[in-house]
C-alpha cells in the first residue's frame, strides 16, 4: 500500500523500532519518543528481551502477562523506576507502595471505588460534561485543543469528588504544580525507563523542588481545612479517605497518608481519563461514519440533556469506541517491573533485578491477538467475552488492577456522549497528533479538531 493510502486507512501511530538499539541510539530515540524504543518485534513475537544498561524483556503474551499480574505478582512488584519517578510527589502511596503497607491501603480506599460510591458521583460528571460543551459552543467553527479541553473538563471531576465545595482549594494552583511536575519527571523517565547508569540526574533532584513542595503545602492546606466545615451529604473521595479503616487492623491514614493518597487519585485519575476521551473524539474525527452512528445512539438516549449514570446500559457503542480508543492508546502505554527471584517465561530465563517491561500499546496491537490491529474498529469490543482478559489490559490486570478503572469509564461514556450527541468533529488537514509517550500516551502539540453544531 503506498504511503497516502496507508495513512487514510490507519489512525495516527508511531513507527516501531525495526531493530534492536545500543545505548546511545537509545538514548537519541528516547529524546524524541519513547514508544519508538518498543521493537516492532514485540506486536510479532510474544516476548523480546535484550540488554541497555541492565536485563530488560519486553512481554506481549498474555499467557505471560497473566504470570507476571497475577499468578506470580509477588515476584514482579513495581520496579524500582516507577518508585523513583513517582515517589517524591505521592510518596508511598496506593500507586507505589508494595506488601502490607499497599495492602492496607488498598483496602482502606477501595469503598470509596465501590460501584454504589462511584455512581453517586455521576452528576460531578454530567456537570463536567455540561460545561465542556457550553465551552465548545463557543468554539464553534474554529478548530479547538480538544486535548487541553478534556484535561479541563476531567480536572473538574476529579478537583470536585476531591474536594467538595473546594472550601480552601486552590485547583488551579494544584493544576499548574502537577502539570509542572509531569513535565519535569518525564524527561527523566525516558532515562530511567531504560535502566540507564548513574551519571543520568535522578529524581532525587525532584524531591526537593519547589514544584513537589508547593503541592504539597497546598493539598494539606486543603486538608487542614476541611477539618473545619461540616460533612457533606455525598460524601467526597476525602471524606471517604478520612473515615477509611482497614477492616482488620482498624488503622487510619495519617495526614500525610491521606494528602499522598489524594494527590495520587488527583495525578492518576484526570490525565488519564482526559487522554481517553481526546483519543476517542480524534478517532471519530477520524471515521466520521463511527463518529455518525455513536450520535445516533447518544441523541437517541439523550435527547437535549447530559448524560446520567442511568443512560449507561443505553450506550453501548459509545462505550465500545472507548474501549477501541483505550487499546490503541492506552495512557500507560508501557508499565514496569522488576523480578524478585529468578523464573522463567515462556522457557525463557528471568533472573533476579531484570526489568520486565510491560508494553501495552504493542499488546494491543499485536499481529496475533488482532486482526488489522493498527485498524480503528469499534466493533471488535461487541461481544467483549471474545477478547483474551490478557490481551486488553489498559488498566492493568491482577491485584493492581487500576483502582479506578470502573470510575474512568463510567466518567468517558457520560462525557463521550454528551459531547457527540450535540457536537460534530472533524480533523484538521495537516494537524494529525503525533503520539508520544511521556509517563502517559500523549498526543504531542494536542489534537485539533473543528467543532460545528450536531443539530
Ligand atoms: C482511563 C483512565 C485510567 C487509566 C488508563 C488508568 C490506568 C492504570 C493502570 C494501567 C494501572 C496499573 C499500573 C501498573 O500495574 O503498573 C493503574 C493503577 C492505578 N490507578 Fe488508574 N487509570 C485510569 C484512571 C484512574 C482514576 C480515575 C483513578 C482514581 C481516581 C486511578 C487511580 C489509580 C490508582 C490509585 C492505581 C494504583 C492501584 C494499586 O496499585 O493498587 N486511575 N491505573
Amino acid at each position: 500500500m503506498d504511503q497516502a493510502a496507508s495513512k487514510n486507512r490507519y489512525p495516527a501511530r508511531v513507527p516501531l523500532a525495526i531493530k534492536p538499539l545500543g545505548v546511545l541510539a537509545s538514548l537519541a530515540v528516547a529524546r524524541r519518543n519513547l514508544l519508538a524504543l518498543i521493537p516492532e518485534l514485540v506486536t510479532h513475537q510474544p516476548m523480546v528481551s535484550g540488554r541497555t544498561a541492565t536485563r530488560w524483556h519486553m512481554v506481549a503474551s498474555p499467557e505471560a502477562l497473566r504470570i507476571i499480574l497475577k499468578d506470580r505478582v509477588e515476584n514482579y512488584p513495581k520496579s524500582d523506576v516507577t518508585k523513583l519517578i513517582l515517589g517524591p510527589a505521592i510518596g508511598d502511596s496506593l500507586f507505589v507502595a508494595e506488601g502490607a503497607h499497599w495492602r492496607w491501603q488498598r483496602r482502606a480506599a477501595a469503598p470509596a471505588f465501590a460501584p454504589r460510591a462511584v455512581e453517586a458521583l455521576a452528576p460531578v460528571m454530567s456537570a463536567a460534561a455540561e460545561a465542556a460543551s457550553a465551552r465548545l459552543r463557543t468554539a464553534h467553527g474554529r478548530a479547538s485543543d480538544i486535548h487541553a479541553e478534556m484535561v479541563t473538563a476531567t480536572y473538574q471531576v476529579i478537583s470536585d469528588v476531591t474536594f467538595t465545595g473546594g472550601e480552601g482549594f486552590d485547583r488551579a494552583a494544584i493544576h499548574r504544580a502537577i502539570d509542572s511536575y509531569i513535565a519535569q519527571t518525564a524527561k527523566l523517565s525516558l532515562f530511567d525507563i531504560l535502566g540507564l547508569p548513574g551519571w543520568v540526574p535522578r529524581p532525587a533532584r525532584l524531591r526537593s523542588g519547589t514544584v513537589v513542595r508547593s503541592l504539597k503545602q497546598l493539598a494539606d492546606a486543603a486538608i487542614a481545612a476541611r477539618g473545619q466545615v461540616a460533612p457533606h451529604a455525598v460524601p467526597d473521595l476525602l471524606d471517604l479517605l478520612t473515615g477509611a479503616e482497614d477492616p482488620e487492623t482498624h488503622r487510619v491514614m495519617t495526614p500525610a497518608e491521606l494528602r499522598d493518597n489524594l494527590l495520587t487519585f488527583i495525578v492518576a485519575g484526570h490525565e488519564t481519563t482526559a487522554l481517553t476521551l481526546a483519543w476517542a473524539l480524534y478517532l471519530c474525527a477520524f471515521d466520521p461514519v463511527v463518529q455518525a452512528r455513536a450520535r445516533a445512539e447518544a441523541q437517541a438516549v439523550l435527547g437535549p440533556r447530559a448524560a446520567t449514570v442511568a443512560d449507561l446500559s443505553a450506550l453501548p457503542y459509545i462505550r465500545q469506541i472507548i474501549d477501541e480508543s483505550l487499546r490503541l492508546y492506552p495512557p500507560a502505554g508501557i508499565v514496569s517491573r522488576t523480578a524478585q527471584a529468578p523464573d522463567t517465561l515462556l522457557g525463557r530465563e528471568i533472573r533476579a533485578g531484570d526489568t520486565v517491561l510491560l508494553p501495552f500499546y504493542a499488546l494491543h496491537r499485536h499481529h496475533a491477538l488482532w486482526p488489522d490491529p493498527d485498524r480503528f474498529d469499534p466493533d471488535r469490543f461487541q461481544d467483549p467475552s471474545r477478547i483474551d482478559r490478557f490481551a486488553f489490559l489498559p488498566f492493568g490486570a491482577g491485584p493492581r488492577i487500576c483502582i479506578g478503572a470502573s470510575f474512568a469509564l463510567q466518567e468517558a461514556v457520560i462525557i463521550l456522549a454528551t459531547l457527540l450527541a450535540r457536537h460534530r468533529f472533524a480533523a484538521v488537514p495537516g494537524r494529525e497528533p503525533v503520539p508520544e509517550l511521556i509517563l502517559t500516551l500523549r498526543p504531542t502539540g494536542g489534537i485539533w479538531l473543528t467543532v460545528t453544531p450536531a443539530f
